[in-house]
């Protein structure tokens, strides 16, 4: 069987680091698949006036699969589309410390687990007269069940013990209230143990004991920032996939940007996009491989080679060749 997964290398190292996920999935034996190009971001929108062509949105919504690089300034309008074209309502980011590497928290294993829709990313935004401007955050019992069944859900199969619930209730009492509320009682239903956190002292919590979290469902900009919080404990954002999934289709990146400053230069680090397509093999039922890339990537993070980020000085291509080795 071939699956056919859509490319959308984008701006930036996006342009550097999906070749490697690329090369990486072609390189494993057991698995076919067909790779089909699509433009987006900012260099696509200079040249046709639109950051995500509609070509682009048909053929992520006909794969079994999307693989997407970075984005640069057109980032919200090509990703907030792209993960309406594939349904993906949940957003699952790993914050793993590698053996070998010089982390802030080499013991951090924490999967944030992000609502995807709506919070204060709704886009609805407006000016209501000069000089103030407003949002309005969207919270929905639906969303809300539909990401804490998934967060539980994911901790259960993944085996990972502790659950989390960030929130702000106190304050935001209406719509953080609504989140708490459905998420607990999706835990009871479930008879599952879980945590609450109010999202502030929560990102102390991390930095100081994140050894203490497994598994933390968070709202939309709560998932956003603390996952990147957590990109800090472990080496940086060069390391953390994503994964945004819907009830049939999926969109796999990494949680980095386009990095303008090191664009060009071949020096970023591919494995957190590696990562991303060995999560891509977890959503088609390939766990095997999933596994073989992740063990691959963790060989190559202990004994190098590595890119600058990482404090090595070899490029993209060196660390990607030495990835396919290991596999
Ligand atoms: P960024 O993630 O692009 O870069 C932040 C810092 O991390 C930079 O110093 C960069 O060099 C470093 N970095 C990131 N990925 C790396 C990698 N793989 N290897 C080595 N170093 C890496 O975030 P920033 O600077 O806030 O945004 C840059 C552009 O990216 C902006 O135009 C922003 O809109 C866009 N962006 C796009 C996203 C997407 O497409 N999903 C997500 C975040 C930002
Ligand atoms: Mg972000």
């Amino acid at each position: 069987m071939t699956h056919e997964i859509a490319v959308i290398p984008g701006d930036g190292i996006g342009q550097e680091v999906t070749p490697a996920a690329v090369s990486v999935l072609e390189a494993l034996e057991t698995v076919d698949f067909e790779f089909v190009e699509a433009a987006a971001g900012d260099a696509v929108k200079a040249e046709t006036g639109e950051a995500l062509p509609q070509e682009t949105r048909d053929i992520a919504a006909d794969a079994d699969a999307t693989l997407f690089g970075a984005a640069g300034e057109t980032a919200a309008d090509v990703i907030l589309p792209l993960r309406d074209v594939v349904g993906s309502f949940a957003n699952v980011r790993p914050a793993r410390s590698y053996p070998g590497l010089d982390a802030v928290q080499p013991d951090t294993d924490i999967v944030f687990i992000r609502e995807n829709t709506e919070g204060v990313y709704s886009g609805i935004e407006n000016e209501i007269v000069d000089g103030v401007r407003t949002l309005t955050r969207v919270v929905t019992e639906d969303a809300s069940r539909d990401i804490a069944e998934f967060g539980f859900d994911y901790a259960k199969q993944n085996g990972y013990d502790d659950v989390t619930i960030a929130h702000k209730a106190n304050v935001m009492r209406e719509t953080d209230g609504l989140f708490l509320e459905t998420a607990e009682a999706v835990a009871a239903e479930r008879g599952a143990d879980y945590d609450t956190a109010l999202m502030d002292a929560l990102a102390m919590h991390l930095v100081m004991t994140p050894e203490e979290y497994d598994v933390v469902i968070c709202p939309n900009l709560a998932g956003d920032m603390l996952s990147d919080l957590a990109a800090g404990l472990v080496g940086g954002l060069g390391l953390l996939p994503s994964a945004n999934v819907g009830e049939e289709n999926a969109l796999f990146e990494p949680v980095h940007g386009s990095a303008p400053d090191i664009a060009g230069e071949g020096i970023a680090n591919p494995s957190a996009m590696v990562l991303s397509a060995a999560m891509l093999l977890d959503h088609l039922g390939y766990d095997e491989e999933a596994g073989r890339v992740r063990d691959a990537v963790e060989a190559v993070l202990e004994s190098g080679p590595r890119t600058p980020d990482l404090g090595g000085d070899a490029s993209t291509e060196a660390v990607t060749a030495a990835i396919v080795d290991e596999l």
